[in-house]
């Protein structure tokens, strides 16, 4: 475990705009630097990185936080992974110090998730050797990937995985959380071969399993490949097979290759091929393109050129084309796919094709729209208006009029129509944008407002405010006002973290430190820095607060405006908690047991008092209460 202290030193150290660096290319903005945001699909960059705060925060879809946050995100990294990565980067030393057994016993369910689905791996692959070995061997697959993808064998019996796990102390709970057993207590892969699924940073998240039994392929209840369900641990459509391992090498050659199965990722790799990933059977989600699109944005699309494969991908592929991304198809001579042509023609051959058959989407989408037209007008202009629409997705107006050039050749027709019919399309996609929400963005904290209450409108003027002197002959700092006026109602604060942060913040003006919110972005508890993230950033705009509280003063009037508010801000606080008691009082009325009189009286007269303060609360802020 790395000691509370080495963590505020390696978080204080480093430059969030550094470490964003090596992954974004980062555009200067007055203080700050913008980018387009890596977690959403977004046209013009709401991804602000703010060197003097040290964190960066999307006002798109609201991710934000500090250096080792953005490592998360971004690499899928667990904090303490976030944490060694940043120490390496700055050279920090990390003295290591062993958990107690208190943190070991609270370890959150999702590390628990982790470790289960570990042992799950080790069962898996101790059960290899035999019938699973034999199988992956028959397929040609060498000792190194086997290692290398950690590849295992669910044996051939109900429930020999839960026996061996629950007797080794695992909870069947998290067995069932994560898929292994069925709602019926039966080991859910049974008789297959295991391909461990894994996030960005190589844990393992899920498992798909094989069937090694060809002739039971047919049979509708047994089908070739399951995979586990989702999970907290695993969301289909967020998952990219092999991503971990290929990630390096996208970077690296700045081309991503996209396959269907998992066989032909490996079969591939085997062959000295490591930018490739798999999209493991769902078509291709914009949340996947993403993820490539932080490696490289060159795409290349390897499949079987089955109708119904093509008419899937090209579907999700319009996307690709908005997120910029440079999308090149090849198909493979049918009925082959990647690992059976793989095998079928050698390396060399293979490598070949994949280079001289690419052909770029636009190209790929007319070829296959117009074959199916034949000589239908109708037909035919469907499908150079499916074109034109792809056209129109792709923000580069250079790269649009290329498109257009190749389209209009390619389909026999004026390049003057198409550019016309494309920049009425560009028109018509600009004007849905403005009505609706980005796809492929995230919404919800866009469309709900995050949950702002006095505890935080108070955390921020304390953090923003807290250094700055009550007026300008003034000795008290707003923090220590604030603090002072607030410590007696602090132990019936709502959320634990505003708690915690205005506890630490009168621990700092009493050693005489600043409160300011650097303090807290380098928290070594990544849920307080987090919430001061938010609190911070949150868009401050004209509500509730404005009109019932107004604007915070500027630092140059006298002190007197500035108690006025913060007295007020602390009213609403106080009227909100004492809000808070009534309820509770009255619930307690409501279920005393028949005849318990004293009881009742004493509940009484507190109801009374408690609406007194109500009453006056609400005179300070000239309110009017029933
Ligand atoms: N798939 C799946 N469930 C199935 C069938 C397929 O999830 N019942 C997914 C798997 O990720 C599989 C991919 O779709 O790897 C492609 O399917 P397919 O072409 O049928 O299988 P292959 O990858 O060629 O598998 P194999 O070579 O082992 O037959
Ligand atoms: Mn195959």
């Amino acid at each position: 475990m790395i000691p509370p202290k080495t963590i505020r030193h390696i978080l204080e150290t480093t430059r969030i705009e550094e470490v964003v660096q090596d992954f974004l290319p980062l555009r200067r903005s007055g203080a700050n630097f913008t980018a387009r945001c890596p977690f959403h699909h977004e046209k013009t960059p709401s991804f602000s990185v703010s060197p003097a705060r040290n964190i960066f925060k999307c006002f798109g879809c609201g991710k934000g936080g500090n250096a080792a946050k953005f490592l998360m995100e971004h690499e899928g990294y667990s904090f303490p992974e976030a944490l060694r990565w940043l120490a390496k980067k700055y050279n920090i030393e990390i003295q290591e110090v062993q958990p107690t057994l208190e943190q070991l016993a609270t370890q959150q369910e999702e590390e628990s998730l982790f470790i289960v689905n570990d042992y799950a791996l080790k069962f898996f692959q101790e059960n290899l050797p035999g019938a699973g070995m034999g199988y992956l061997k028959s397929r040609g697959f060498t000792e190194a990937p086997i290692q290398k993808f950690g590849l295992g064998y669910a044996p051939d019996n109900w429930d020999a995985l839960k026996k061996a796990a629950t007797q080794a102390g695992f909870k069947l709970q998290y067995l069932q959380k994560l898929g292994l057993t069925t709602p019926s207590g039966k080991d859910f892969f049974r008789h297959r071969v295991i391909f461990p699924i894994t996030n960005l940073g190589g844990k393992v998240i899920a498992f798909a399993g094989r069937t090694i039994n060809n002739e039971t392929i047919q049979q509708s209840n047994h089908p070739k490949y399951l995979n586990s369900p989702e999970s907290p641990l695993y969301q289909k459509g967020q998952t990219l097979y092999g991503i971990h391992m290929a990630k390096q090498a996208i970077r690296r050659q700045d081309e991503c290759i996209l396959v269907e199965g998992y066989t032909d990722l490996i079969a591939i790799h085997q062959a000295g091929i490591e930018n490739i990933v798999a999209s493991a059977g769902t078509a291709i989600t914009s949340e996947q393109l993403l993820l490539i699109r932080r490696f490289s944005t060159n795409l290349k699309i390897l499949y079987d050129g089955d109708p119904a494969g093509i008419q899937a991908t090209l579907r999700g592929l319009d996307l690709a084309l908005e997120l910029d991304m440079n999308v090149k198809i090849v198909p493979l001579p049918h009925p082959d796919d990647p690992d059976s042509f793989l095998r079928k023609v050698g390396i060399n051959a293979f490598t070949e094709f994949i280079t001289n058959h690419a052909v770029d989407f636009i190209n790929f989408k007319a070829n296959t729209l117009l074959s199916g037209a034949g000589n239908d007008p109708v037909k035919k202009a469907a499908a150079v208006h499916n074109i034109v629409d792809s056209i129109a997705h792709v923000p580069d107006p250079l790269k649009r009029s290329f498109f257009v050039k190749d389209c209009a050749a390619l389909v026999g027709l004026g390049e003057e129509v198409l550019a016309q019919e494309t920049a009425k399309t560009v028109r018509a996609l600009a004007e849905r944008q403005r009505l609706v929400i980005p796809r492929g963005s995230n919404h919800s904290s866009m469309l709900s407002p995050q949950k702002e209450t006095y505890e935080r409108y108070l955390i921020r003027l304390l953090l923003e405010h807290g250094a700055e002197t009550l007026g300008p002959k003034e000795d008290t700092t707003i923090a220590e006002f604030i603090l002072g006026s607030i410590e007696d109602i602090l132990e019936h604060f709502e959320d634990p973290l505003c708690l915690c942060i205005c506890r630490e913040s009168i621990e700092l003006v009493k050693s005489k430190q600043p409160v300011a919110p650097h303090h807290f972005t380098s928290h070594e508890d990544l849920a307080i820095s987090g919430l001061v993230v938010e609190v911070l950033f949150k868009k401050i705009e004209p509500g509730p607060y404005w009109e019932e509280i107004g604007h915070f003063p500027s630092t140059h009037s006298n002190g007197q405006d500035q108690i006025v508010l913060i007295t007020k801000a602390i009213a609403h606080l106080k009227l909100n908690m004492v809000n808070r008691f009534c309820e509770q009082n009255l619930q307690r009325l409501r279920n005393i047991p028949g005849g318990d009189e004293t009881q009742t009286t004493r509940l009484l007269t507190a109801q009374e008092r408690l609406n007194e303060i109500r009453r006056g609360l609400a005179e300070t802020l000239g309110m009017v209460i029933k």
